[in-house]
């Protein structure tokens, strides 16, 4: 395999995910630079990984078309994959673009039409797909172990809130929704899992406790309550230090201040829902989102005609009740579970760069970002009309 550069657009927390991987893979691919609207923040991810050779771009154009860097790593919000997946394309380089491929099927469209013009790989960053813990229960579904599916039920527990209202995932504008910026993931899942196009949908969520709190203040700091909320952050003691000094770089930046009050920033989105999917091949799906949670888990349980599955990524076990013995089967997938994302990350970035080289196809195709997009569409849009959504 030969050794691949790639240049980041979007100097994110997410981006930490490549660079911990280069780190790890030198073989494999090394990045070549970071362009950023904020580029104090690609100093930052370059002071944290002492990559001395990285360089900081100072515009897009110019990081797509180093020609270093045969590759493009887009880990900008949502609403902006659409202007970096396109000029890549079009400079003939490889794309790695964070999920979701867009927040409007109208971006989705405009990628597609570039990436079917190019001959090189677009990929788009469904890791879920590729940890041991899903790829373990999609390779059970389709051997038939389960026989035909009838339903399938998945939760996602996620403490996610407490960032999420903060930043720029809390705007549509940005992220879609949670829907759209959360569970895209899930929904392509979702479709992966059943292996048919999803019919209809109907959803119901809402902003039940990051709701308005007039005794709080704007930022955990100058709070009047913050001796009493169970979400105070403390700026002098983060939980995840890295990201804490890049949202600091854009509170100098932007004056957002990284302690934003979760319950009293402007959101238009939500904390809890569900959704009920129904797919072409008589396969009924529901999906469960919390980012109120003190757990961060996804379950997962399939109902077959031959068998019941139930897995947990947290406890990393599945596991099988065929209906015609008394045995429950067991399948430990801990031991592979060894990178961010319960395992997924490294195997993604692994199989992207394999793809670089073979020009092969990648897990998750164009079609299948875009059907996730279609149905969390759906989705919001059945929240927002309390009624049932045809998807296709
Ligand atoms: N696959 C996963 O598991 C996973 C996990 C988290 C986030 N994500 C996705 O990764 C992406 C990044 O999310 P994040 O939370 O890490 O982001 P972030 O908020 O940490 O960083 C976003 C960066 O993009 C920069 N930026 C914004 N607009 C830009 C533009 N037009 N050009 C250049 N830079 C721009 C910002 O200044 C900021 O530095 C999103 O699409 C998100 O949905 C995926």
């Amino acid at each position: 395999m030969k050794k691949i550069g790639i240049a980041i657009i979007g100097a994110s927390h997410r981006s930490s995910a490549l660079f911990d991987f280069t780190k790890q893979y030198g073989k494999v691919a090394f990045v070549t630079g970071l362009y950023d609207l904020i580029p104090e923040r690609a100093s930052c991810l370059i002071d944290h990984y002492a990559a001395k050779d990285v360089v900081i771009y100072k515009s897009m154009h110019e990081a797509i078309h180093d020609p270093r860097a045969e590759a493009i790593f887009i880990g900008t919000p949502d609403s902006q994959h659409v202007e970096p997946a396109v000029m890549a394309l079009e400079a003939g380089k490889h794309v790695y673009c964070e999920k979701p491929m867009a927040i409007t099927l109208e971006d989705c469209d405009k990628i597609i039409n570039a990436a079917k013009n190019a001959n090189s790989v677009f990929y788009l960053g469904m890791n879920l797909r590729h940890g041991p813990f899903h790829e373990k229960i999609h390779q059970i579904i389709t051997s038939g172990q389960l026989g035909k599916v009838l339903t399938i039920e998945a939760n996602e527990y996620y403490g996610g809130g407490r960032s999420y209202f903060r930043r720029w995932n809390r705007l549509r504008k940005f992220g879609g929704g949670l829907w759209i910026t959360k569970s895209c993931h899930d929904f392509d899942l979702l479709n992966w899992l059943a292996g048919a196009k999803p019919k209809s949908v109907y959803a119901s969520s809402n902003l039940s406790f990051y709701t308005k709190k007039p005794e709080g203040g704007m930022s955990c700091r100058e709070c009047p309550i913050k001796g009493t909320c169970s979400d105070y952050y403390d700026i002098m003691k983060p939980e995840l230090p890295l990201q804490n000094k890049l949202l600091e770089i854009t509170e100098k930046t932007t004056g957002l201040p990284r302690d934003l009050c979760l319950f009293n920033s402007e959101k238009d989105t939500f904390d809890n829902g569900m959704a009920l999917v129904e797919y072409e091949n008589d396969i009924r799906a529901t999906y469960t989102v919390s980012v109120v949670s003190g757990r961060n888990t996804r379950e997962l349980r399939v109902q077959g005609t031959l068998g019941s599955l139930e897995g947990d990524i947290e406890e990393g076990i599945i596991k099988i009740w065929p209906r015609y013995s008394q045995e429950v089967l067991t399948v430990d997938v801990r031991d592979m579970m060894n990178s961010s994302h319960e395992g997924a990350d490294d195997r993604i970035f692994m199989d992207f760069f394999n793809c670089c080289c073979t020009l092969s196809k990648p897990r998750s195709s164009w079609a299948d970002g875009r059907l996730s997009l279609e149905l969390a569409l759906a989705a919001t849009r059945s929240c927002d009309e309390g009624q049932l959504i045809k998807v296709n």
